[in-house]
């Protein structure tokens, strides 16, 4: 950051207000009201905002097509600096804005003082905030996709891997790895439905509300509306410069994604143990230890479970913030950058590791298949075979129960017991209850219903995620 002056406008009292103003602003308090150290990231946006906003008094005769066409240029010229680091960022111009307007008018001249006509900071920084949150929606959609796309191959590839399935982690039936996969995605797929249903809300344009009141020039709102690319331009202008509950929304749908990512990590960490060995994570996602020389660790998905929370903060900073404000305009506004960006860095950033890190996953199918037989996960199948000749459910229940007592005080599963024995507790067990309910492939296979666990049901709902994704993004 640097304070240094390309040729200054301003005159020695304070900056772009000088006029009321007897003594220059306490250089502390310039530095502690400036948030051009943070909203300079959306310069972007800004300049975008203000082309459009010259472009509009052109048309509606408040500015010269030659003033409009040499406020165009200079902002071009403007933007190309920045990004070619040229740009002196300026504290004592407190914010993106006023730096970018102060170089406007180095540039041009006196028809650089002319693009705030009809316009305010207060106006100004909320249309450029819904711009940029816009544009980062997007591009988490796209990381979302890429995410989900890659569940959608691991699961096709493991329809039929058998895993066990848990509640309250304790082995509870057999599910196929496939299907939980896609539970995977139907929490990624509602992800992605919220920002795209968020995004409508911050898809509407507040400038043209000027301060709070509106402005006095004959502005046409609706044609800035449609060069910005908004939908609408906001109804009430005291609401529009006011409003940040889009930011608050997006937010809320980040701290959801985060949520999701968090869970998925858990169980990526503890399947990558070795009381699991599930799954193995390819040891670019993973570091080792400096002290023991065996461990590989899964920091990609403690890292994610970890930055959770950064996110929830992030959430309760905005709500916070807003809570106490009354209409319009506050300084305190100025706050809901820093949490914003934060949130939406991080929820990018673990987006990004998830969506190469997952279809590289190696699920270790014996593991997982001994597993699923360590923990009698078919007692439930064999129960309802018990349902199907005749017996009551909790009678079946009990029966079976002592079943599994057998089996532990052996150490076999119910499918390892031999006939005879699994007879002693029911004359209507016949040799069929292998093939039918006992084997792990027989306890999938019959769950086979519409999002049901049965490999038949997990291809078709593969199919139609793939179809559900295209309708989606469409
Ligand atoms: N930097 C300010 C913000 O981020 C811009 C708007 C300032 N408006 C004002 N009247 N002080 O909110």
């Amino acid at each position: 950051m640097t304070t240094s002056s390309h040729s200054s406008t301003q005159n020695q009292t304070s900056g772009m207000w000088g006029g009321r103003f007897t003594e220059a602003t306490d250089s502390f308090v310039a530095e502690f009201t400036a948030s051009v150290q943070f909203d300079q990231r959306f310069y972007r946006q800004d300049i975008a905002g203000s082309i459009a906003h010259a472009t509009m008094l052109a048309k509606v005769g408040v500015l010269t097509e030659q003033e409009r066409d040499d406020i165009i240029q200079g902002l071009t010229e403007i933007q190309k600096e920045i990004e070619e680091g040229r740009f002196e960022w300026r504290v004592d111009l407190e914010d993106v804005h006023m730096n970018i307007e102060a170089r406007l008018t180095d540039r041009i001249g006196i028809t650089g003082k002319k693009l705030h006509t009809g316009r305010s900071r207060n106006d100004q920084v909320a249309t450029d905030i819904r711009l940029y949150v816009r544009d980062e929606i997007d591009a988490t959609l796209q990381l979302l996709s890429k995410l989900q796309k890659g569940i959608l191959s691991l699961a096709d590839q493991h329809t039929a891997t058998i895993m066990p399935g848990f509640t309250h982690l304790q082995t509870a039936q057999p599910v196929t790895f496939g299907h939980h996969l896609m539970a995977w995605f139907e929490m990624l797929f509602r992800d992605s439905e919220r920002l795209i249903d968020c995004r409508k809300r911050v898809n509407r344009m507040p400038l043209g509300s000027a301060a709070l009141a509106g402005t006095t020039y004959p502005i046409d709102r609706t044609y800035t509306a449609q060069l910005l690319g908004f939908d609408t331009a906001s109804e009430n202008s005291l609401d529009a410069v006011s409003d940040r509950d889009f930011a608050i929304e997006f937010n809320a749908a980040a701290s959801l994604i985060m949520m999701h990512l968090s869970r998925m990590s858990e169980e990526l960490i503890l399947w990558t143990s070795a009381q699991f060995k599930f799954v193995n994570i390819p040891d670019r996602f993973c570091t080792g230890s400096s002290i023991m020389p065996q461990k590989k660790n899964p920091d990609v998905p403690e890292l994610v479970r970890g930055k959770t929370g950064r996110v929830y903060g992030d959430l309760i900073s905005l709500l916070t913030l807003m809570k106490g404000q009354p209409l319009a305009y506050n300084k305190d506004n100025q706050e809901d950058k820093e949490p914003l960006f934060d949130a939406i860095d991080t929820v990018r950033g673990s987006l990004m590791a998830f969506a190469d890190m997952v279809p590289a996953l190696v699920p270790n199918q014996a593991e997982m298949r001994e597993a699923a037989l360590r923990g009698f996960s078919t007692a439930t199948d064999l129960a309802d075979y018990l349902v199907k000749k005749g017996i009551a459910f909790r009678d079946a229940h009990e029966i079976v129960g002592k079943a599994v007592a057998l089996g532990v005080q052996e150490g076999k599963d119910l499918s390892e017991l031999k006939l005879e024995q699994l007879q002693q507790f029911s004359d209507l067990i016949s040799a069929d209850v292998f093939d039918k309910a006992l084997t792990l492939e027989a306890s999938v296979s019959a769950r086979n219903h519409l999002g049901g666990t049965a490999p038949a049901q997990v291809q078709a709902a593969i199919q139609r995620a793939h179809q559900r994704l295209e309708q989606l993004y469409a």
